[in-house]
């Protein structure tokens, strides 16, 4: 097979928030593809980068007191743990607010200007005088046209469904500042996709059988018929607006100031971007690369961004003369519990960072994506019950239990030596190897579902052939040894080719065993080998735990509520702050001797503070914080910036005075306590948003040193301390 050269990517998260499992599960379903094609011997390029552009991310940056470059990368700092956590083994991560991005959308731009596709229309639009800018259709609010129903959004109603215009909304308010919009004319820069050239170019590149045929047959729909927002309907494809007005974080439009692109028209381009940059890191040439002949390129994409991938992204690229995608592929939403845990009261469902962090392990999560994925649109539901049984009765039951039935009698009988298999054994074994072809198919066409289920064929007869001989009983028999060996054989054998066919979806776990095997890394040609008798393999270490119920149910359970959180406190000082408290003096004499010649009743080096209440002590909102990131600040000797994770899903930017005794590098990953609800502090070095616990002695000269506070194992971000 000669080797394919592939560019894969997933779609751009939009930095301003962390990852959720429905991000995570496209980056798995993407990830098991592109292994599967590099364990093919096909070299892959797979990249993916933060969507840092639009409204939404600049008005956010600026709530959070932080500029809107500072406000991404603070994101970017938080993605590493979920990638890595899950093995997502992406080449590069990169971001569309980057040179190469604003280099190459605006050389996009010029090339699709010179392809004659761009002209300029004056629209009239809401505008904030207060905000001085022009509002998207998201933050202008009013009442609905139709039923009454005060402060619904500027495109339909949550009450009676109703689509409407901004401009129809009775009263409408500016949800930024609240001020009155006035409508204003502007310039907008469009994308011309109702020319001749871009529709017939569309209906064949989208009809000409690569996607999927019921994306295809839904992308047809739009060709003949449009609804436009006002929910009337029109003939075929409109032109598509790419501009917006100053103040936008974005490109700004070539020959245009005050014009930026629309975060859509640069969000795709990352995509080049951040191969682009992944490429030049290796001192490779992009535009090489992008002409070299053969080049496969693919995006993994949810269905609620299917317009863009199949109809401005192609067509952007096609008419500024560069190479469209071979295909785009379509995955489903991921529901939780059927989606009853999704409701924002109770939390976010399935947390990816709260899964790790409970020491769950990231594979049996791939294992049962894999068992529930295949190659249409369709949703997926996580299903605790489910999940539960399919990697405790499958993974572990039927797959690692092969191997864990028969390594021992290997290492302790036989030293670790394989023997020869005879023609029962070696039959089982073909059985398994000229499955190759179909599972590597099914890989292909992401069919992973239909993949692990033909694995776990596989696995119930290899298990048959155990129960049929029993090596436990073998192992008892005189003169038997030789049987005993030639059927363990057979199951190391089987289990090795297993583990080549899971490879794909469980990477980490394939790692330890080729290391339990003594081989080099598994690839798909080797499921035409075998070990052979003689081989040596190591000792066998457990390779797979079983999900333990307690595991779930802490998963799903609900963040601790407030008034959980009083009656905690009432529990413990009933009577609230009458109750006598114990005095400085008897607490202080319970405590240890403090360090060398410091005295007793100033332990640390100060007097108690005088007493408080436990309603006193209620008001400060202690949490457990993940330090996402950490790094010096530049200009100051005694600070480090903290990027903590509250479990807010967005992070929060801490400046701490503990650059004395902690290198950065010490506290990523850790967690530690902050006090979250301390008024944001504005600093030399930006804005503070609250204040990290550390302990230290009152005299640092006696006493140097300053310690983090670090909770037991266990802790989650967003914990409240009580
Ligand atoms: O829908 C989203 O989350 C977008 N940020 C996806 C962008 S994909 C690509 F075009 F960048
Ligand atoms: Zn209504």
């Amino acid at each position: 097979m000669s080797q394919r050269r592939l560019f894969v990517t997933t779609a751009l998260p939009y930095a301003n928030g962390n990852f959720h499992i429905g991000h995570i599960m496209e980056y798995i379903q993407a990830d098991i593809w592109v292994r599967f094609q590099r364990m093919q011997g096909h070299a892959v390029n797979f990249v993916g980068a933060d969507d840092a552009h639009g409204a939404p991310i600049m008005i956010a940056a600026e709530k959070a007191g932080k500029t809107p470059q500072q406000f991404v990368a603070d994101i970017a700092a938080g993605r590493k743990p979920y990638l890595d956590g899950f093995h997502i083994s992406f080449d590069n991560w990169h971001s569309t607010d980057a040179p190469e991005n604003h280099e190459l959308a605006r050389q996009i731009y010029r090339d699709l200007k010179m392809a004659g596709l761009i002209s300029t229309r004056t629209i009239e639009q809401f505008f904030d005088a207060a905000k001085n800018m022009f509002l998207p259709d998201r933050y202008i609010k009013g009442t609905c046209p139709k039923c009454g129903t005060k402060d619904q959004y500027g495109d339909n109603c949550e009450n009676c469904g109703a689509v409407y215009a901004p401009t129809d909304l009775i009263n409408p308010y500016s949800a930024l500042s609240g001020a009155t919009p006035v409508l204003k004319n502007s310039e907008h820069f469009f994308f011309q996709l109702s020319d001749q050239r871009c529709v017939d170019f569309l209906e064949n590149w989208t009809q000409d059988g690569k996607l999927q045929p019921e994306v295809a047959n839904k992308v047809k729909e739009w060709f003949s018929v449009r609804t436009n927002p006002d929910g009337s309907q029109s003939e075929g494809l409109g032109d598509w607006d790419i501009s917006r007005d100053a103040p936008y974080f974005g490109i700004e439009i070539p020959d245009a100031p005050g014009k930026y692109f629309y975060v859509w028209l640069d969000a795709p381009v990352g995509y080049l971007a951040s191969l682009k940059n992944l490429l030049e890191k290796r001192g490779e040439d992009y535009d090489a690369y992008m002409a070299s002949p053969g080049l496969e390129q693919y995006h993994f994409i949810g269905k609620d961004i299917v317009t863009f991938h199949t109809l401005f992204w192609p067509a952007m690229l096609h008419f500024s003369g560069r190479k469209t995608p071979d295909n785009v592929f379509v995955h489903g939403f991921l529901t939780v519990n059927n989606g009853e845990k999704m409701s924002k009261s109770r939390g976010t469902g399935l947390d990816p960072l709260k899964y790790l962090s409970l020491g769950m392990n990231p594979e049996w999560l791939r294992y049962y994506l894999a068992a529930k994925l295949n190659a249409r649109n369709e949703d997926i539901d996580f299903n605790a019950d489910d999940f539960m049984a399919r990697v405790n009765s499958d993974l572990v039951g039927k797959y690692i239990n092969i191997a864990s039935r028969a390594a021992g009698f290997i290492a302790k009988r036989f030293a670790g030596k394989l023997g020869e298999v005879s023609a029962d054994g070696d039959a089982l074994l073909s059985v398994l190897a000229d499955q190759k072809d179909n599972v590597t198919s099914l890989y292909e066409f992401r069919e992973f579902a239909k993949a692990s289920r033909e694995v776990m064929l596989l696995a119930d007869r290899v298990n048959a052939y155990v129960d049929q001989n029993k090596p436990w009983e073998l192992a008892k028999k005189e003169g038997m040894d030789a049987r005993l060996q030639d059927v363990c054989t057979v199951c190391i054998e089987a289990f090795r080719l297993l583990t080549i066919y899971l490879k794909p979806v469980l990477p980490g776990l394939a790692a330890q065993v080729e290391g339990f095997l003594k081989i080099a890394p598994l690839g798909f040609a080797d499921a035409g080998a075998r070990l052979g008798g003689g081989h040596l393999i190591g000792d066998y270490q457990h390779l797979m735990q079983r999900v333990d119920i307690k595991q779930l149910d802490a998963l799903f359970e609900p963040p601790a509520q407030a008034e959980q959180a009083q009656t905690a406190i009432e529990s413990i000082a009933p009577g609230g702050e009458k109750k006598s408290t114990p005095t400085v003096g008897a607490h202080a004499s319970s405590l240890p001797p403090g360090g060398a010649g410091l005295a007793l009743g100033r332990p640390g080096g100060e007097e108690m503070a005088p007493t408080i209440s436990i309603d006193d002590f209620s008001k400060i909102d202690l949490r457990i914080a993940l330090i996402v990131n950490c790094e010096a600040v530049e200009g100051s000797t005694k600070l480090l910036r903290l990027t903590l994770d509250v479990g807010e899903g967005t992070n929060r930017n801490v400046f701490s005075g503990i650059a004395s005794s902690y290198k950065p590098a010490d506290l990523i990953g850790k967690h530690t306590v902050m006090v979250a609800n301390l008024a944001p502090r504005k600093m030399k070095f930006g804005i503070s948003e609250g204040m990290v616990l550390a302990a230290s002695h009152a005299d640092d000269k006696a006493q140097p040193g300053i310690y983090v506070l670090e909770p037991v194992a266990g802790a989650l971000p967003g914990m409240r301390v009580r």
